[in-house]
């Protein structure tokens, strides 16, 4: 295991197993909708391939980009779209995909935004939920799996733009991050 890490919390297998079982749940419930899922880059960009291709109905796909880190681990509350959707949320029944809420800013932000613009429902969907860490009440539908106040890596979740490409979910060691 790279030194920086201090536990590996979920491995590959659980991981697909999890994200099946997503899948199967957002399958009944979108059965009769528009479903439209946005990924929120860079972090949920491999929980949207693999959650994708668990959901078997049609599905329109976009992506948006914003900031609320930066590069430094604490959160400041300010979100600021650095790239927009390609489609129009009017009507469609949303469904953004994060990999991690920690204190729920950017998807409060988020979701407030699609609503204006008219989107027929908005949810949820997290790989990671930090719960100890929030700090606005938000409504998670669709969850992988609950983790502790850590700072969290792996599976498209990064430090510094590092470890996004490990096929597992691992905690930083807090040396690592707290410097
Ligand atoms: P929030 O607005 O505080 O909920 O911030 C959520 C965003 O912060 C996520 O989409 C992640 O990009 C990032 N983030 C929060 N906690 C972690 C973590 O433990 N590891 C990696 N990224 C994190
Ligand atoms: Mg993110």
């Amino acid at each position: 295991m790279n030194k920086a890490l201090k536990e590996i919390l979920f491995t590959e297998e659980q991981i697909k197993d999890r994200v099946k079982e997503l899948g199967i749940e957002i399958t009944h419930d979108y059965m009769d909708r528009d479903l439209f899922m946005v990924g929120i880059l860079k972090g949920s960009f491999i929980f949207m391939a693999d959650l994708i291709r668990e959901i078997n109905l049609p599905v329109l796909i976009d992506f948006m980009s914003v900031t609320s880190y930066g590069r430094s681990a604490t959160s400041s509350g300010e979100v600021k779209i650095l790239k927009d959707l390609d489609f129009s949320v009017e009507g469609r029944d949303v469904l953004i995909v994060e990999d991690i809420i920690d204190t729920g800013y950017t998807l409060e932000y988020i979701q407030k935004m699609f609503i204006t613009r008219g989107a027929r429902s908005v949810r949820f969907a997290t790989f990671l939920d930090k719960n100890e860490a929030r700090k606005v009440d938000i409504k998670v539908d669709y969850r992988g799996y609950f983790v502790p106040n850590d700072f969290i890596v792996g599976y498209g979740l990064d430090y510094s733009e590092e470890y996004r490409n490990l096929p597992y979910v691992a905690a930083l060691k807090e040396e690592v991050y707290s410097k």
